[in-house]
């Protein structure tokens, strides 16, 4: 294909983008694409490789588009006419850690996972920044969720041997042993937020001992993580395992081709998203997208039947319980390999899951409060199952998420019966502000934080952990607005 050609469709009437070499057609998918119309129509009739591979895997654009609409390889000779593109102004380079007044902070001044966030959002773009940051409507769910932690407290024990040479922070998930009782949860697009993306997650992951959970929009193949992640484990000799975040497509062939490639790639467990039948209502994701329509345009009626800025079009909303057999197959349940599902929110579906026998693990989490709006946190969802199903607890374990910020409040879902804790954000901004060092870092802080916990409520690992350790009358009124009624007792 003629470069001459490919720059004369650069409107949203026509619009070409080349892509590692190669021409498609993506006029009928402008108003389809979750990242919006206006990411392709800046790059319309020019090459987009190195905008579209900070962002998606080289296999995005055959998995996502009709063949039909890959119009062939371009002729390399004729390059040079190709639209030129104008690249935004970069802002001040942050990449390293230096005492530059232009740059970030020293690392070492990072003493809380909250110090990463204001220096995330001087560091990365308003895109990326706004991709993390939001959440569902008011982002009541999001806050719902930081304040949950403060309203567990502890009951210390004292005088007891807590010397340094006891400790122990291990614990395991789904049976894969790992160094503390947290792991990182699946995000999207982590090459959003810093060049090293999902390679910096997996590779810090693997250094200090923790599980990682890649997410099916990984920024770079899943084969990729799984081999980077392998090598960096191999090096650090630390127990570190990577579980599978599945988002079901609408197209099962799909689906079940995306678990047989990760099952060979060797992930260890999937962890199956069930909170998404569509993505949330999130503001400023939509006032980015807004923005960019009034810049250019709304996109070609025809393109408009998927919601802009809803990746639903690709999503199976009819999902049902129905659905978990045949996943379970392709993932090759049956000989042995674990399987959680992600995003449980009531003790109702919780012991659906675990009466159903089909599911090894439930991972209570509302998203990072970006799906439903006033969803309730994970502590609060882990309580109502103790008190009307406890014997979920026995049949699987849980793994909880959201606006987690503390080794310590790690203890707390410990304590409650949660076998770990997931952290989306906090190590994205950690990663958006200083690299695979930030990620390092914070979970530094949090493998502090928790064994000077440990040592303070008076035992030496999390297993010694259970309810006597934690008073739960605060989050009980919250819960029910009856003051006391459910208080301990209930547990
Ligand atoms: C033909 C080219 C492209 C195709 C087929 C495509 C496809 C997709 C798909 C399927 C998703 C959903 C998540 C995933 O599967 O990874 C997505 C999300 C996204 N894409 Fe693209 N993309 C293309 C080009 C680009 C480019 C060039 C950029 C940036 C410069 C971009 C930025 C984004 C962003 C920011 C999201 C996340 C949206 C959100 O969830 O809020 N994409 N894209
Ligand atoms: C930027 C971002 C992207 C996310 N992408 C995914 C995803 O691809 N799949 C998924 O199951 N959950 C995803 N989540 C949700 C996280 O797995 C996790 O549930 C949540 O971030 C935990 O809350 P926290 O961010 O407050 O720690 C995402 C969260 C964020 C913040």
């Amino acid at each position: 294909m003629d470069a001459r050609e490919v720059a004369k469709h650069a409107s949203a009437s026509s619009c070409w983008v080349v892509i590692h070499d190669n021409v498609y057609d993506v006029t009928d998918y402008l108003g389809e694409h979750p990242g919006g119309q206006a990411l392709l129509l800046k790059l319309a009739g020019a090459d987009a490789t190195s905008e579209y591979t900070k962002v998606h895997s080289t296999t995005t654009v055959q998995e996502t588009l009709p063949h039909s609409k890959h119009l062939g390889p371009l002729d390399d000779s004729t390059r040079q006419h190709l639209r030129c593109i104008t690249k935004p102004k970069p802002k001040a380079t942050t990449k390293t850690a230096s005492s530059n007044m232009s740059g970030p902070p020293p690392l070492a001044l990072c003493v809380r996972l909250a110090d990463f966030e204001p220096i995330a959002r001087a560091a990365i773009s308003r895109q990326a920044y706004t991709y993390i940051s939001s959440a569902a409507d008011t982002l009541q769910s999001h806050h719902d969720n930081l304040a949950q932690w403060a309203s567990v407290s502890f009951v210390p024990r004292v005088l007891r041997n807590v010397a340094l040479a006891n400790m122990d922070t291990s614990t395991s998930m789904l049976g894969q042993p790992c160094a503390l009782p947290f792991f990182i949860a699946a995000t999207g697009l982590a090459g959003l937020t810093h060049p090293e993306g999902e390679r910096a997650l997996a590779a810090a992951a693997a250094s200090r001992g923790i599980h990682y959970s890649p997410s099916t929009y990984s920024s770079i193949p899943h084969k990729e993580v799984a081999e980077l992640h392998r090598a960096a484990q191999k090096q650090s000799c630390l127990p570190s395992t990577l579980f599978f975040q599945l988002y079901v497509h609408h197209d099962r062939a799909k689906t079940v081709q995306l678990i047989r490639d990760a099952r060979a790639a060797g992930y260890a467990g999937l962890f199956v998203t069930v909170d998404t039948p569509c993505v949330g209502n999130r503001d400023e994701d939509r006032r980015l997208k807004a923005e960019d329509q009034l810049a250019f345009g709304p996109p070609p009626a025809k393109t408009t039947k998927v919601v802009a800025g809803s990746n639903s079009g690709q999503l199976a909303r009819n999902m049902t319980w129905d659905d978990l057999p045949w996943i379970r197959n392709a993932w090759g349940h049956d000989h042995g390999r674990p399987l959680a599902l992600k995003g449980i929110q009531s003790a109702a579906d919780a012991k659906l899951a675990a009466d159903s026998g089909l599911v090894d693990a439930i991972y209570l989490s509302n998203h990072g409060g970006r799906q439903l709006h006033s969803a309730p946190p994970c502590l609060a969802t882990l309580l109502r199952i103790r008190r009307e199903c406890p014997d979920v607890l026995d049949k699987c374990e849980v793994f909880v998420d959201g606006g987690c910020l503390r080794g310590g409040d790690i203890l707390k879902a410990v304590c409650l019966g949660a076998k770990a804790v997931g952290i989306g954000r906090p190590l994205l901004y950690a990663l958006g502000a200083y690299g695979m060092a930030g990620v390092v870092h914070a979970i530094d802080i949090l493998k502090n934080e928790l064994e000077t916990t440990l040592a303070l409520l008076g035992v030496t690992s999390p297993a010694q952990l259970n309810s006597s350790y934690i008073n739960v009358a605060k989050l009980a009124r919250d819960i029910d607005g009856l003051d006391g009624i459910f208080g301990n007792s209930k547990l």
